[in-house]
């Protein structure tokens, strides 16, 4: 379920430059969008998409990013360095717990914003994704 992507870093001593480049991922990137000012220790998210692909990065602090499959499994992975991007495909209902002081969250997304690809209750969420996999 969960997949970490590895950016290339270019170093240098000035600086560093981090780099999706080629096949990475699998989606023509529609949308990019960034939250930022959260206060340590909350929880955002609470949701899935029936459609939209997402690729999340914290180029900045720390954020731990659980996913559930609606069908018994559950990962979390903590980004902490801007070297790493997880893909999240549709139908997984994710939660993204900030971890440090002014932690950046960086998300290229599928599509444009659509209020209606999102499922916001748990239970809604568990009846599509045991209807995805049928
Ligand atoms: P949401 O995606 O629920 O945020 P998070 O995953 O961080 O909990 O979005 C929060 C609010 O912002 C919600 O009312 C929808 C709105 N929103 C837009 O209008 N456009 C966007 O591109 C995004 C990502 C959110």
């Amino acid at each position: 379920m969960e997949k970490l992507l590895q950016l290339q870093k270019i170093t240098s001593e000035e600086a560093r430059i981090f780099v999706f480049e080629g096949e990475k991922f699998d989606f023509d990137v529609k949308r990019i969008y960034f939250t930022r000012d959260v206060p340590v220790g909350q929880i955002r998210g609470h949701h899935a998409h029936k459609t939209l692909q997402q690729v999340l990065l914290c180029p900045h602090g720390a954020i731990r990013v659980t996913l559930d499959d609606g069908l018994g499994n559950k990962e979390s992975a903590i980004l902490d360095t801007p070297e790493k991007g997880l893909y999240v495909g549709p139908a997984l209902w994710r939660t993204m717990e900030w971890l440090k002081p002014e932690s950046l969250l960086l998300v290229f997304a599928s599509q444009n914003y659509i209020a209606e690809d999102y499922i916001r209750d748990y239970d809604l969420f568990l009846g599509f994704a045991r209807n995805q996999f049928k």
